[in-house]
């Protein structure tokens, strides 16, 4: 078989390295991919940008692709799946009217309010004096999110009603966000533990995926801004079995079962960020209407069954029976980011210790490219060198959390045989968390 994968971060990478081990995978076509999944043996890279969604497709038929599969958000909104379905291949994805999941979060939260699906309260404004009469209504702060995708920047977690108002004020009055932020959605403020949950659809049944969490602040111990993810460990030791039901069964079945009703089913892998609340249970912070990055990174590790029929039977419409069997264990991924990310990334500086062919190291630790790119250098001689904020995906199983973090963090250091490169930072602390 022929894949056609849309995209080029962390995430495509863990994808691609997946699918490469499915002995029914020839070859996966990467669009625009990165310097490691041009490593992988079965994978061959195309300039095409995932956005271009005419050239997408036309990539699809010059490859003659047996599934397509898109990581990133954005093509999902522009389309990209009903193109490529409309030309007649396999998508696995949703259509431009099932992403509004995700490109809109008035559409999510109404949605969620329909289906009596646990949220937090809201309300939708695009004028600034009642988004103010709201806030003052409320008993404590409240969230303020850009209605629109802003590449996670449009969440203000406000802590007094002053920022709460400020927020809005940027957003409607000045188009902090432009557009995106023109109409603004308002919570209630909710506490406890984030997991991330994910169900690959078939637009009416579900297979659900190990939990993971997300480390999404810059520093240990969950300080300073938020970033795109530093890290991510699977399972959550929060999520046994019978909150996995329960998550199943209150969340993930009545929201698909909505989407379908709406004459928008979803087919696709559909992500939730969930609050653990102690008064409320699991609560949707947000759905994402594609794959998390870096939890696909940990997610793939421990898949023990090949992922390519369960991602044919979504496009198709058909999920193959029985559930989708993980390994028992723990896998972490520890994200190595640029100098002064989340800020505008430094670039160019040169990575050290990659390792020679493939994306494992001879310690058996997969490295997951998300900001690299190939460059000749001044002594003429090819290096790898850092281009975007979150470089590199340094992931490793093992039988236990402690072992898997071992193995990862082993793997980083200016050693020998080590992976660094300069201005390079990192938590320290992925997977420590543990239970509370
Ligand atoms: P989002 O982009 O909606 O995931 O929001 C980004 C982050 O803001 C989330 O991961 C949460 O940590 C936080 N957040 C969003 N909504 C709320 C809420 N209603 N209460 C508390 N924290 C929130
Ligand atoms: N890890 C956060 C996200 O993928 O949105």
């Amino acid at each position: 078989m022929t894949i056609l994968l849309v995209g080029g971060g962390g995430r495509e990478h863990a994808l691609a390295w997946t699918l490469s081990r499915s002995p029914r995978v020839g070859t996966i076509v990467v669009a625009p991919g990165n310097p490691g999944i041009a490593r992988l043996p079965k994978a061959r890279l195309s300039p095409v940008r995932a956005e271009e969604t005419d050239a997408v497709v036309a990539l699809a038929r010059a490859e003659a692709a047996d599934l397509v599969i898109c990581g990133p958000e954005g093509p999902l909104g522009l389309g990209l799946g009903d193109a490529v379905r409309a030309a007649g291949f396999p998508f696995f994805g949703p259509s431009r009217a099932a992403a509004e999941i995700e490109g809109s979060k008035a559409f999510a939260k109404r949605l969620m309010a329909d289906a009596k699906v646990p949220t937090a309260a809201f309300g939708v404004f695009d004028d600034i004096a009642a988004a103010e009469r709201f806030i003052d209504a409320q008993p404590g702060p409240v969230v303020v999110k850009a209605d629109g995708l802003c590449a996670g920047k449009g969440v203000v977690v406000a802590a007094t009603k002053e920022e709460s108002k400020a927020a809005v004020r940027r957003m409607i009055g000045d188009r902090e966000f432009g557009a995106a932020g023109a109409r603004v959605v308002l919570e209630e403020r909710l506490f406890g533990r984030e997991v991330s949950m994910m169900a690959l659809c078939d637009g009416d049944r579900l297979a659900l995926l190990p939990s993971a969490e997300d480390h999404k602040a810059v520093f240990d111990g969950d300080r300073g801004p938020n970033t795109g993810g530093m890290g991510t460990y699977s399972p959550s030791p929060l999520v046994d079995d019978d909150l996995e039901r329960e998550i199943v069964q209150r969340i993930f079945e009545p929201t698909v079962a909505a989407m379908r009703r709406m004459g928008r089913p979803f087919q696709g892998v559909l992500y939730g960020g969930l609050m653990l609340t102690k008064n409320r249970g699991p609560v949707v912070i947000e759905w994402n209407c594609r794959f998390g990055d870096p939890e696909t990174q940990v997610v793939m590790v421990r898949l023990k069954d090949d992922l390519l029929p369960w991602l044919q039977g979504a496009a198709a419409g058909h999920l193959p029976e029985g559930r989708l069997r993980s390994v028992a264990g723990a896998a972490v991924c520890v994200v190595l980011a640029a100098a002064n990310y989340p800020g505008p990334p430094r670039g160019g500086d040169v990575i050290f210790g990659l390792p020679a062919d493939g994306t494992e190291t001879a310690d058996g630790v997969l490295v997951f490219h998300a900001g690299t790119r190939a460059d000749a250098g001044r002594s003429g001689t090819e290096a790898l060198v850092t281009a975007g904020g979150r470089v590199l995906g340094i992931t490793a199983g093992g039988a236990s959390l402690a072992e898997a973090r071992e193995r990862a963090y082993g793997a980083i250091g200016t050693a020998a045989g080590k992976i660094h490169f300069s201005g390079m930072h990192f938590r320290n602390d992925i997977g420590a968390r543990g239970r509370s």
